[in-house]
């Protein structure tokens, strides 16, 4: 059985980036948003339905999630797993208990941070995450902007994401699983905290 991780933290804080460069190292990334966008993109009655509460920053409702994440893990039970946005809410976090999570991986941030980022962030069409002041995408590729990376939507994302963060941390320091990153960090020192926290994780062989 491999480890199975949740990344936790608001729009921006990058637990994205870090779920997506651990696929290199064999977790499979499961990104609700990700998903959902599929969804959007796939023109589906779903897609549709939550179309409208994507572009506005609103929380999709726990059904759909409940269909959309949880079908996907259930076809894969025994893999190493990256969670990525999910669980969002106490309710969320409730009916994923039956994968028994070995942490929930709380990206702490600033506000003015994030907010920072998620105005310089644009998206390759292999869907790799670009930083126009950091890590900026290649001269000459054409990248896109997500629907919902606008400024009042980001406002609006954050307040979605803070009014469920208490419960959540709560939850998770309850059953004990429950480990901090410092996420406003330069992306190769927040790499370095996610894979010293794996390794404190990952059982020694004998
Ligand atoms: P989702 O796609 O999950 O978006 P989000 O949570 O708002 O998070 P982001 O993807 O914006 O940010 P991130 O933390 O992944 O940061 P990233 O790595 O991109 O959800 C979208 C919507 O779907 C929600 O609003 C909701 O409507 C719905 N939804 C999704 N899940 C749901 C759920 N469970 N329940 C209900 N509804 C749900 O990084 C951001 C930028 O910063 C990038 O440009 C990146 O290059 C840069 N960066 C990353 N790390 C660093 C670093 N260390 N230093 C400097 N720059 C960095």
């Amino acid at each position: 059985m491999g480890l199975r991780l949740t990344f936790i933290g608001p729009p921006g804080s990058g637990k994205g980036t870090q779920a997506k460069l651990l696929r290199g190292a064999g977790f499979v990334h499961v990104s609700s948003g990700d998903m959902l966008r599929a969804e959007i993109a796939a023109g589906t009655e779903r897609g549709q339905a939550i179309e409208a509460t994507v572009a506005g920053g609103g929380l999709v409702s726990d059904q759909v999630l409940f269909d959309v994440v949880g079908s996907f893990l259930s076809r894969h039970r025994d893999a190493a797993i990256v969670l990525d946005g999910y669980p969002r809410t106490l309710a969320q976090a409730q009916q994923l208990a039956r994968l028994e999570l070995d942490a929930a991986v709380f990206f702490d941030i600033p506000d003015a941070v994030l907010l920072r980022r998620l105005g310089d962030r644009v998206i390759g069409p292999d869907g790799t995450i670009y930083d126009l002041q950091l890590h900026p995408p290649p001269p000459g590729l054409q990248v896109t902007r997500r629907a919902d990376d606008d400024p009042a939507v980001h406002q609006r994302r954050l307040a979605t994401y803070r009014s469920d963060e208490t419960a959540l941390r709560a939850y998770y320091e309850q059953i004990g699983i429950a480990h901090h990153i410092h996420a406003e960090l330069p992306l190769a020192e927040v790499q370095a905290q996610v894979q010293a926290l794996i390794a404190r994780l990952t059982p020694a062989a004998v």
